[in-house]
């Protein structure tokens, strides 16, 4: 046994170095999924993202452009953006009819789904990486070696193979290919995060919640739900009397998904023994918390743990005049 005396000298938050968002590897995708009914009709549509931030769509009525932010629009209308929509759409159009001819010469069958996924990610050390990856009916199909300008196949099939060669042996599509994805992908990307510095580089507080659900007489799982936060990368950490839980089974932790409003949440669950006379706490480091953090304690061996209510304190730690700041959240009844 522990003697409870040494839990005070347990470091209860974790300072924590956010390095400079610049810093992290940058992410600008297209996805494009076209819909080939028959051989009139094709219907596409697409949306662009900058890491998971929507920047815009394309309407499959017209293939207008639909912003999501204004300041992705007039990242969009720099430059030689113009140049590079229009022949990014003539390409498109060739590549609808490119795919109705092949299913036409090797006699595939209606409908058919093609999906493409390209981009590039500008790491911090300004080196960009390009991709551009095809998917037919929902299997991967071939991809596009950037670098090399040379197509793939990324299935074992004759079709693959064919559409692979033909589309390598087109050097100029590969030629313009190589340029939208390296260079003005780059570009694009310095450009967005100029024009959506205010949205993209600011700090959005998490806000955290503690409640409980038992799951047998014997166990109780215990749920932290962290949401509101902006940039994605937080930190979550049960402390079991001032310690941190290892992972293990106990332990679950969802993955990080976007809200509506360009915020993030998560939520992280632990489940404990009714009763084990152990205090949890909910711990979450932020960068818009600084070198602070959200504590949240969970009951106390002499509260019961399964009274059903419980107090719910967000504790600003390391702020010396403020003190803490409690937020009372009434727990529901399972
Ligand atoms: C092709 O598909 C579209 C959309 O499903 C449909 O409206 C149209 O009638 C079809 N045309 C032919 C020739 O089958
Ligand atoms: C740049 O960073 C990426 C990712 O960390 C790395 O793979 C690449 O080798 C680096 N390139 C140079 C020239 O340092």
């Amino acid at each position: 046994m522990r003697p409870p005396h040494l839990f005070l000298f347990l470091p209860l938050f974790l300072p924590r170095m956010w390095g400079d968002p610049e810093a992290e590897p940058q992410v600008f995708q297209v996805l494009l999924t076209s819909l080939f009914a028959n051989i009139s009709s094709t219907e596409v549509s697409g949306l662009a993202l900058l890491g998971d931030v929507p920047l815009f769509a394309l309407e499959p009525a017209d293939w207008s452009l639909r912003f999501h932010w204004p300041w992705a629009r007039r990242a969009t209308d720099e430059g030689d953006a113009e140049r590079i929509k229009s022949q990014t759409k003539m390409l498109l159009r060739n590549l609808v009819r490119y795919v109705h001819e092949v299913t036409q010469k090797i006699q595939l069958d209606y409908p058919l789904v093609v999906q493409i996924r390209a981009g590039c990610v500008l790491h911090p050390n300004g080196t960009v990486w390009s991709f551009m990856d095809v998917g037919a009916g929902g299997r991967d199909f071939i991809s596009f070696e950037v670098e090399r300008q040379f197509w793939e196949p990324r299935q074992p099939s004759h079709v693959a193979e064919l559409v692979s060669k033909s589309l390598t042996s087109m050097k100029s599509i590969s030629l313009f290919l190589q340029q939208l994805l390296s260079s003005s992908c780059r570009d694009h990307i310095l450009t967005l995060r100029r024009y959506g510095r205010a949205d993209l580089e600011r700090q959005a507080l998490p806000v955290a919640t503690l409640s409980a659900q038992a799951l047998s007489p014997a166990q109780l799982l215990l749920l932290c739900q962290v949401t509101g936060f902006f940039p994605r990368p937080i930190s979550v950490a049960w402390l079991r009397d001032g310690q941190e839980v290892p992972p293990g089974p106990a332990l679950g932790t969802s993955s990080i998904l976007p809200n509506a409003d360009l915020t993030y949440q998560l939520r992280s669950t632990l489940a404990v023994p009714t009763g084990d006379g152990h205090s949890y706490t909910c711990h979450v480091s932020h960068r818009s918390l600084g070198t602070r953090s959200l504590l949240l304690p969970w009951g106390s061996p002499s509260s019961g743990l399964l009274s059903g209510s419980g107090v719910v304190c967000a504790v600003w730690m390391a702020v010396p005049k403020s003190g803490p700041a409690c937020r009372e959240d009434k727990v529901k009844h399972f």
